[in-house]
């Protein structure tokens, strides 16, 4: 960077007669200026420079962005609203879990979510009471009440993460500041949106000034409630809805509906079309009258959601790893559009996949503007499904046809239709290529496989470069300052390369044997070179679990690597077992396959990766650069079954062999189909034979189901 003189001298030019290297320069200055004067007076409070030249400086960097706009950089002053940057929350803890929902989209798996539950619970024929509501369509928020007072505010994030926006929540009207009556600590969670009208009108004055235009409500309301400066969120239209609980000292009822009753009590804002309904054909009914309201109701929805009305069942009911056993959103209709296929593009994912996406003359579809959708594979462009049957008649989609584009929530658009009869003279079926268009390698279709791959594995960049990506997500390492964009780019940085995982780890070393150093760089600076090397040594120690996500195994994605880190516990147990397994038999095998949520694809993909010794090399290279942190024994507390391993046998008559395996599992043990001398505890009920005998053989100990009812605390 120039010296005070320099900028100065800088400043003095009139835009129209600067090079590109001053023009560079100058945005770069700028940019750090702005980002300094920012943290002066929203963090520190103590503002540095004036508001007019705070303002002089913005327009400058616009007016140079204006004449160079190839110069724009990733933290331009320009892209953050307010002086905000959005890593400015600070990070807050969910006591309890903020999970997501599964997805029904047909009335039969409406269905097969209520027989699930009778079956987990032993219900039998029994008809099960519901609460059915609207699913808005917005961001989930959780309200903390101690005392009666409002402390804190807290988005999703990851579920178990999320930020801190309790200055911006206590500007929202339906968001009250305190509560009469209610238990000493209480967690209300619901959903902020903006409504129809509101966001028309927010638009609306957003042409006028020259700001950001909204794509659909629920954007808006996330960016309002996003603010780091809470003046602009107290200027935008929030609303609240609230729809269930954390935390809590006391309960608020015994059932759904109740605690539902109480909160509006308490003067929240709850659903007026939440209602009780007993079996599948209320259910359905209810969605029906929902789906009937929805254009008239004045916010977006986009399903109806059905919980386990009495909360007893729900607690016997449980988790799955993200989503509750007890509830389901019943997803409307996907939205549908129809617009010109303009061509098709093929991508290289991580694991080789080219997947076909179809470019689209820009259509909105549901609110939303669709530029790309998805085509599947090749079986799907030429009109055929994996096993070879027709679809959509037997059509193909060719480059220039009129297809019908579909988009159902937040799930990627596909090309679900064509219009033959708008097929243009000459369009020739797609020829689906069989070499890599990256790198040119042969793209195999395995037997039985929908997908071709690219052979090229780590030779092949764009493979490289998407692996680069998944393992810096969010999910993954999640290291600030280092994502998708930069990745890419280092990929293709002759003197400080990242050409996969363990790199990352060496940069600022590599860095600091180079002449030409990184914050010399376009786009970086002294203070962005440090913060980045900082951003990448915190994440040295990482938790197994997202290691094992980061690798980017296929089939395996987060919440499988949750359940493989919480069953191996450390890295060292993890790969020792992977190293010495073998696909389809053994003792390592078997206990892979233990898991649950693992199956036999997932197991062999997993050990399939072990096994192939150029990516065994890399994961080697990488985890030498880590500390692995162990993964916590689920239920480790106080559980008299944590790191215990059971097997049942017999028949249980006071709940099903699901629902002892899932309390088993959330006490922390592991459960086994087979007595062996690893075997802690034998649950026998009537009906036993050779296991009761081997365990008695072996000294296992052996309790019938009032003692397993009695040992898990179930009255
Ligand atoms: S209940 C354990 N009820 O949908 C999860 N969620 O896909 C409890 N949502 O993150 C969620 N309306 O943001 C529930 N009436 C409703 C909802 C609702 C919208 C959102 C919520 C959640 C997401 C799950």
């Amino acid at each position: 960077m120039g010296s005070l003189m320099d900028r100065a001298a800088l400043r003095e030019k009139p835009v129209e007669t600067l090079t590109e290297d001053e023009a560079r320069q100058e945005l770069e200055q700028l940019a750090e200026e702005v980002a300094r004067a920012n943290r002066a007076y929203h963090t520190e409070d103590q503002p540095e420079i004036s508001d007019a030249d705070y303002d002089a400086l913005r327009l400058r960097n616009t007016e140079i962005e204006a004449r160079f706009p190839g110069l724009k950089r990733a933290d331009s002053p320009s892209e953050q609203v307010g002086g905000a940057v959005a890593e400015g929350f600070s990070k807050v803890e969910h006591r309890v879990r903020m999970l997501s929902l599964a997805n029904a989209f047909e009335d039969a798996d409406v269905e097969d979510f209520d027989e699930s539950i009778r079956k987990y619970l032993g219900l039998g024929g029994c008809a099960v009471s519901y609460t059915a509501e609207p699913k808005i369509d917005g961001l989930s928020l959780a309200l903390r009440y101690e005392n009666g007072n409002l402390i804190q505010a807290a988005t999703r994030g990851d579920g178990s993460v999320g930020e801190n926006v309790t200055t911006n929540a206590r500007t929202v009207s339906d968001i009250p500041q305190r509560l009469e009556g209610a238990p000493g600590i209480i967690e209300v969670r619901g959903e902020v949106y903006m409504s129809h009208e509101d966001f028309a009108a927010l638009n609306a004055r957003q042409a006028e000034s020259g700001g950001k235009i909204f794509a659909n409500p629920r954007n808006a309301a996330a960016g309002s409630l996003r603010q780091l400066d809470a003046n602009i969120t107290r200027q935008r239209p929030l609303k609240f809805f609230a729809y269930g609980w954390g935390e809590l000292s006391d309960p608020l009822g015994s059932t759904q509906a109740d605690a539902i009753d109480r909160l509006r009590m308490l003067g929240f804002q709850t659903n007026p079309l939440t209602e009780i309904c007993v079996g599948i054909g209320e259910m359905l009914d209810h969605y029906r009258l929902i789906e009937r309201q929805r254009a008239t109701l004045g916010y977006d929805i986009d399903g109806v959601v059905y919980k386990v009305n009495d909360l007893g069942l729900q607690a016997r009911l449980g988790f799955r790893s993200t989503t509750p056993r007890w509830a389901i959103a019943h997803k409307f209709p996907a939205e549908l559009a129809w617009t010109r296929l303009e061509r098709i593009e093929i991508q290289v994912g991580r694991t080789g996949a080219l997947s076909p996406v179809a470019r689209l003359t820009p259509v909105t579809v549901g609110g939303v503007v669709v530029s790309n959708a998805t085509l599947h594979n090749e079986d799907y462009i030429a009109g055929r499904d994996s096993k070879g049957n027709e679809i959509r008649g037997g059509k193909d989609i060719r480059e220039g046809d009129w297809v019908q584009v579909y988009r159902a929530g937040d799930v990627i658009p596909k090309v679900a239709d064509v219009d033959l009869s708008k097929r243009l003279e000459g369009a020739k079926p797609y020829v689906f290529p069989t070499t890599c268009p990256e790198c040119g390698s042969d793209a195999i279709r395995e037997e039985g496989d929908a997908v071709r791959r690219c052979s090229g594995g780590i030779i092949c960049p764009a493979q490289a470069v998407e692996k680069l990506k998944h393992f810096v997500s969010r999910a993954a390492f999640d290291i600030e300052g280092l994502g998708a964009k930069q990745v890419e780019a280092f990929y293709f940085d002759d003197q400080l390369p990242i050409r996969e995982p363990a790199d990352i780890f060496t940069l600022a070393t590599r860095d600091s044997d180079n002449l030409s150093k990184l914050k010399n760089r376009d786009g970086w600076g002294e203070k962005s070179a440090t913060n980045l090397f900082a951003a990448i040594e915190e994440k040295r120690a990482i938790p197994l679990h997202r290691l094992i996500f980061a690798l980017g195994i296929r089939h395996v994605g987060e919440s499988a690597s949750k359940l493989l880190a919480t069953h191996y516990g450390s890295w060292e147990a993890f790969e020792a077992a992977m190293t010495g397994a073998s696909v389809g038999e053994g003792p390592e095998w078997e206990d892979l396959l233990s898991v649950d949520g693992v199956g036999a694809v997932m197991a062999e993909s997993v050990i399939t990766t072990f096994h192939q010794e150029a990516e065994r090399a890399s994961i080697d290279r990488l985890v030498r650069e880590l500390d692995v942190q162990q993964a916590e024994q689920r239920g480790a507390v106080d559980s008299p079954l944590a790191g215990k391993t059971v097997v049942f046998t017999g028949t249980l008559e006071k709940m099903t062999r699901a629902e002892a395996k899932a309390r088993a599992e959330a006490l922390g043990a592991k459960v086994s189909g087979s007595v062996s001398a690893k075997t802690d505890l034998l649950v026998a009920g009537p009906g036993a034979g050779s296991k009761a005998k081997k365990a008695a053989d072996l000294g296992v100990e052996t309790i019938d189901e009032d003692g397993w009812i009695a040992l898990i605390g179930q009255e």
